[in-house]
């Protein structure tokens, strides 16, 4: 299946974010390799664990930011992350109860969660820390 190829409107301008958003693409691909290898169902568990624990790094960051000008957009933009962990949560824990999940199905959703994710909502965030500044 194909990687997750950083296009230019994956950049929304702030440092922190984009390299954030680039490592979170960094493991994704390298799960992608693992499927290629055949090994996707062996690692599936450690790469959704090492997942929500980045994911969760990552959106504190962004959280903070937000709080720190009083972004307008906080509640919803929080509940999108919230959404989301407990997506993950669910497939790991689903995962951990012995459910056989396609790890090209899951590869998928990671990467358009995150696609999608950035583009109508992190670059509105990126803005507007560009504006607040
Ligand atoms: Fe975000
Ligand atoms: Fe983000």
């Amino acid at each position: 299946m194909t990687h997750f190829v950083w296009t230019n409107n994956l950049n929304t301008g702030q440092p922190f974010i984009d390299e954030d958003h680039r490592k979170l693409v960094a493991m994704i691909n390298s799960f992608h390799d693992l499927i290629e290898q055949g090994k996707g169902r062996d690692v599936t568990g450690n790469v959704l664990d090492n997942l929500i624990t980045y994911y969760n790094v990552h959106f504190t960051r962004e959280e903070t930011e937000m709080q720190r000008i009083g972004y307008p957009l906080l509640q919803e933009h929080k509940q999108e992350h919230a959404r989301f962990i407990a997506e993950v949560t669910k497939l790991k824990k689903d995962f951990d109860s012995g459910a056989s999940i396609n790890p090209t199905y899951m590869a998928r959703l990671l990467d358009d969660w995150l696609r999608n994710h950035i583009v109508k909502v992190d670059t509105k965030l990126a803005a507007a820390l560009k504006a607040a500044k």
